[in-house]
C-alpha cells in the first residue's frame, strides 16, 4: 500500500512513508509532537529516520521542551508552518485567536489512514474510483493552548505519481476565531538549487513559460483578480539544476481554485526553500465560529525523475480521469464553428443559417452561437443579464434556429456570461444591489459590466433558474460559459461588515455550487468555460467543464507558444482551439491555411472564421482537415503528448520551429506536427528525433508510403524538409506495422 507508519528504530520518532510508483514523501512525527517534513525525492523504499531534523547552533527561541542550543523551528523543516513561534518564515497558517494573539503552536494529536480520497465539500478536487487506488493519511493537529486543531490531508496515488494535499480547520473553543491565511500545501525542501518554473501572461498572450533560479528571499505569483486570471496560471515548478524536457527532477504544483491564490517559494539563510501554495491572504480572511470547520482547496502535487513531459502526461492523466467528471469526460469531441469572428454582434437567423450550410460542407459537427443572441444585445455595452431571446435578430427564438441546424446535421450550441450584469439592463434595474459594490463608491466597469454577487444564494438561485430556463427551452447540446472582466471593489449587501474579506472565496464557492447545479441537471450538455480567452484555465474550472478556450488569440504563431504552456499541466482535450481568418483579427498576421489546421488540431478543433467568404476550393480543403481531425482525434484528446521542440527551449535564440506528437495510449498511431515559427529563406532541414514510440515495432508513414524501425525515428530522426515556403508545417501520421 502506498502509506507506510512506522516508528524509527533510533530515536523513537514515528514518520509515514507516503510512495508512490517512483517517489517517496516523508513526514517525521518528532517526540515532542513537532511534525517535520523530512523529504521528497526519488522513490527510497526504506527510511533510516537518521536526517530527520537538522540541528543548527546559532537557533533561536527555541521551544523550551527541546534541546536549547540545537534545535529550532526556524531551521527544522516544517510540514505545516505556524507564525508566532520560533520560525521567522512565512507561515502557512495564520489566525486571529480570541485573546487577540496570532500565535499557534501546533502538534501531532492523531491520525487516520482512510482508504480512499475523500470528497472536498463544496470545492472541486480530483477524486478516486477504484479501492485501492489511492489512500489518504488525516494527519491531525492540535495547537497546544487552545482546542484548534488542523488537519493535513495526503491522497496518495498508487499507480500514479502523484499525492494530493488539502487542509481542514477546525474550531473547537468556544469563541469565534479569525483566519487570516491558510495555505493549502506547505513544502520545506533541504535546500534551494532549484529552477522555479511559472506560466505567466496577460489576455491574449496566456501561459507562456518563465523560468528562473531561486535566489534567498521570497519569489512568488499571485492573482488579486477574483479569478485565477491570465497573467498567472496557478502553476508552479520546482526543477533540479539539470532538469530539461525528457530527464531530471520536477516537482509540479497544481491549485484546484479558481479564485485569488498565491504560489511562493522562500529562500531563508539556511538556503533552504519553502514552497507554499493556497487562497491568496490578500484581502481574505474567514470568520471561524466556535464548533465550525473551514476546508481550504486541493494542490495537485506531480513527481517526475523524467523531466517535464513526464510530469505533463501525469497531470494529463489524472485530469482526464479523476478531475473532469460527466458524459464528456471521455467522449470524442465534436468539431465546432462559432460564429464570433465571423459575425460579431452583426448576424440574424438568415446570416447564420448561411454560415451554416458552409460548415456543414466543410466537416463541422456543432454550430456554436456566440454572444449577441439575447436581451436589446448589438454591442458589448449592454444586455448582460435579460438572457431572453432578441427577436430582432433570431425571429422564430432558439428553438427555430436549433432546427435549422439539426436539418443540416449539426448540433447546435450556445454562448452565455451569466456571471455578469450590464447597467443597462432589465436585471440590472430589477436589483442593483445584486452586483459586487461598495455602497456609495462610484462603480467601476470593465467592458462595460459589473459582476454579480455570486456569493449571495438568492443570486445563485436566480441565474440557475434562468439558465435552466433558456439551456432547456430547446435542444442545446453545447454551453460556452464565457467570464469577462476581473472582481473589484469586494463588497456584498448580503455579509456583515466583518465578513467582507470572505466576499471573494464565497464568490467562487457560489459559482462552483451554481456549475455543480447545473451540469447535474444538464448532463448531456458539453460546457466549454472561458474568460476573455483563457482568463480562468484551471483545474477548478475543469471539475464541471472539460474543456476550456484556450485564448482569444487565434493567430497560429501565438497559439504554438499559448498552447504548448498550457499543455504543461493541462491535457489536450481541455484545450479549444480554432482556425480563423487571415489577416488574424489579434495580430494581422498571415498564415498559410495547413498552419492554423495544424496548430488547432493540437485539442479540441472547430473554425471561428466566416465561411462563407471563402471559395468551394478552400471549403473543400477544410472539409479535408476536418476529415483527418475526425480520424486523429482521438489520439490527440486521449493518447499521450510528447513535446518534441518547445517555444521555451530556444529563448536564448532565434525560435525557429516548435513540434510536437499525441501518440495513442497502445503506441499504435502517432500524429507528429511540426511548424515553423520563423520564416527563413532556404529554410535549415531539421531532423526530428521522435518519442514515446513502441521501441520493438516498425512504423509506416501513411502519406509516403515508407516504414521506419521506431529506434531510428527516435534516436536517428525524421528529416524534413522544404517545409518553408509553402505550407509553413506538416503533420506526420504513422502507424504500427
Ligand atoms: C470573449 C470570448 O473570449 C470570445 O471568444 C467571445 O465569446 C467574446 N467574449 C464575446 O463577447
Amino acid at each position: 500500500m502506498p502509506v507506510v507508519f512506522e516508528k524509527c528504530a533510533e530515536d523513537g520518532t514515528s514518520f509515514f512513508l507516503l510512495n508512490t510508483p517512483n517517489s517517496s514523501y516523508i513526514i517525521s512525527v518528532l517526540e515532542n509532537g513537532i511534525v517535520s517534513h523530512s523529504g521528497w525525492s526519488r522513490r527510497i523504499e526504506k527510511w533510516s529516520g537518521n536526517s530527520a531534523i537538522w540541528k543548527t547552533d546559532r537557533g533561536v527561541n527555541l521551544p523550551p521542551d527541546l534541546d536549547p542550543r540545537n534545535l529550532s523551528l526556524d531551521t527544522v523543516p516544517q510540514e505545516y508552518s505556524t507564525a508566532g513561534k520560533s520560525d521567522f518564515r512565512p507561515g502557512a497558517i495564520e489566525l486571529a485567536l480570541n485573546d487577540g494573539t496570532h500565535t499557534l503552536d501546533l502538534r501531532y494529536f492523531s491520525h487516520d489512514i482512510i482508504e480512499e480520497k475523500p470528497q472536498l465539500e463544496g470545492l472541486p478536487a480530483t477524486y478516486s474510483v477504484n479501492s485501492g487506488e489511492v489512500e489518504t493519511v488525516a494527519l491531525k493537529l492540535k495547537d497546544t493552548k487552545y482546542d484548534i486543531f488542523v488537519t493535513l490531508f495526503y491522497a496518495v496515488w498508487a499507480e500514479r505519481d502523484v499525492i494530493c494535499r488539502w487542509v481542514k480547520i477546525e474550531n473547537k473553543t468556544d469563541g469565534k476565531i479569525k483566519i487570516e491565511k491558510v495555505m493549502s500545501a506547505c513544502i520545506d525542501f533541504a535546500g534551494s538549487d532549484y529552477k522555479m518554473l511559472q506560466m505567466s501572461g496577460s489576455w491574449g498572450r496566456e501561459r507562456k513559460v518563465y523560468m528562473r533560479d531561486l535566489v534567498p528571499g521570497t519569489q512568488s505569483i499571485e492573482s488579486r483578480r477574483g479569478s485565477s486570471s491570465h497573467h498567472h496560471n496557478p502553476f508552479v515548478a520546482l526543477l533540479s539544476e539539470d532538469a530539461s524536457e525528457d530527464s531530471g527532477e520536477v516537482f509540479g504544483f497544481n491549485f484546484v481554485y479558481s479564485g485569488n491564490f498565491e504560489a511562493r517559494i522562500d529562500v531563508d539563510y539556511m538556503e533552504s526553500a519553502r514552497f507554499s501554495m493556497g487562497i491568496n491572504p490578500y484581502n481574505f480572511s474567514w470568520n471561524l465560529e466556535a464548533g465550525a470547520s473551514f476546508t481550504a482547496p486541493e494542490v495537485v502535487m506531480v513527481y517526475s525523475k523524467d523531466g517535464l513531459g513526464a510530469m505533463s502526461r501525469t497531470f494529463h492523466d489524472l485530469y482526464r480521469e479523476r478531475l473532469c467528471r460527466g458524459e464528456w469526460k471521455d467522449k470524442p469531441r465534436p468539431i465546432v464553428i462559432n460564429n464570433w469572428e465571423a459575425t460579431y454582434f452583426d448576424f440574424d437567423e438568415k446570416k447564420l443559417c448561411v454560415l451554416a450550410d458552409a460548415a456543414k460542407d466543410a466537416g463541422v459537427e456543432m454550430f456554436v452561437l456566440d454572444d449577441g443572441w439575447f436581451g436589446n444585445r448589438f454591442d458589448d455595452r449592454r444586455a448582460l443579464g435579460d438572457w431572453v431571446v432578441n427577436t430582432q435578430k433570431l425571429k422564430g427564438g432558439l428553438s427555430y434556429i436549433v432546427s435549422e441546424m439539426k436539418k443540416r446535421g449539426l448540433g447546435f450550441g450556445l454562448w452565455v456570461e451569466p456571471e455578469m450584469v450590464s447597467p443597462e439592463s432589465e436585471l440590472f434595474k430589477a436589483h442593483p444591489d445584486w452586483c459586487i459594490h461598495i455602497p456609495g463608491r462610484e462603480m467601476y466597469l470593465a467592458r462595460t459590466q459589473l459582476m454579480l454577487d455570486l456569493s449571495r444564494k438568492e443570486v445563485t438561485d436566480y441565474l440557475f433558474e434562468t439558465l435552466s430556463g433558456v439551456f432547456a427551452s430547446a435542444d442545446i447540446s453545447y454551453i460556452k460559459w464565457d467570464f469577462n472582466r476581473y472582481m473589484t471593489d469586494a463588497y456584498s449587501e448580503g455579509l456583515e461588515t466583518e465578513q467582507q474579506q470572505e466576499v471573494a472565496y464565497r464568490y467562487v464557492l457560489g459559482l462552483y455550487s451554481l456549475l455543480e447545479r447545473l451540469t447535474a441537471k444538464f448532463p448531456h450538455i458539453l460546457f466549454e468555460s472561458c474568460a476573455s480567452g483563457g482568463g480562468r484555465f484551471d483545474p477548478g474550472i475543469l471539475y464541471y467543464m472539460p474543456q476550456i478556450w484556450t485564448s482569444d488569440n487565434t493567430d497560429a504563431l501565438s497559439r504554438i507558444s499559448i498552447q504548448a504552456g498550457t499543455t504543461l499541466v493541462y491535457p489536450p482535450s481541455a484545450m479549444s482551439c480554432h482556425v480563423s481568418a487571415v489577416p488574424n483579427h489579434q495580430t494581422g498576421r498571415i498564415t498559410p491555411l495547413a498552419q492554423r489546421a495544424f496548430t488547432a488540431m493540437a485539442g479540441t478543433y472547430g473554425y471561428e472564421l466566416d465561411m462563407t467568404k471563402l471559395t468551394k476550393e478552400e471549403i473543400a480543403q477544410i472539409a479535408e482537415y476536418s476529415n483527418l481531425y475526425k480520424k486523429i482525434r482521438y489520439i490527440v484528446q486521449s493518447g499521450d503528448l510528447y513535446r518534441l521542440v518547445s517555444p521555451w527551449e530556444k529563448s536564448d535564440k532565434v525560435e525557429k520551429y516548435a513540434a510536437w506528437m499525441n501518440v495513442s495510449k497502445d503506441k499504435s498511431f502517432a500524429v507528429v506536427t511540426v511548424s515553423w515559427v520563423y520564416a527563413e529563406a532556404l529554410a535549415p532541414k531539421i531532423v526530428l528525433k521522435l518519442k514515446g514510440l513502441d521501441g520493438n515495432a516498425d512504423y509506416k508513414d501513411l502519406k509516403s508510403g515508407k516504414i521506419y524501425s521506431a529506434k531510428e525515428l527516435m534516436y536517428y530522426g525524421l528529416l524534413l524538409a522544404n517545409l518553408w515556403p509553402g505550407n509553413a508545417s506538416e503533420q506526420i501520421l504513422l502507424v504500427r506495422v
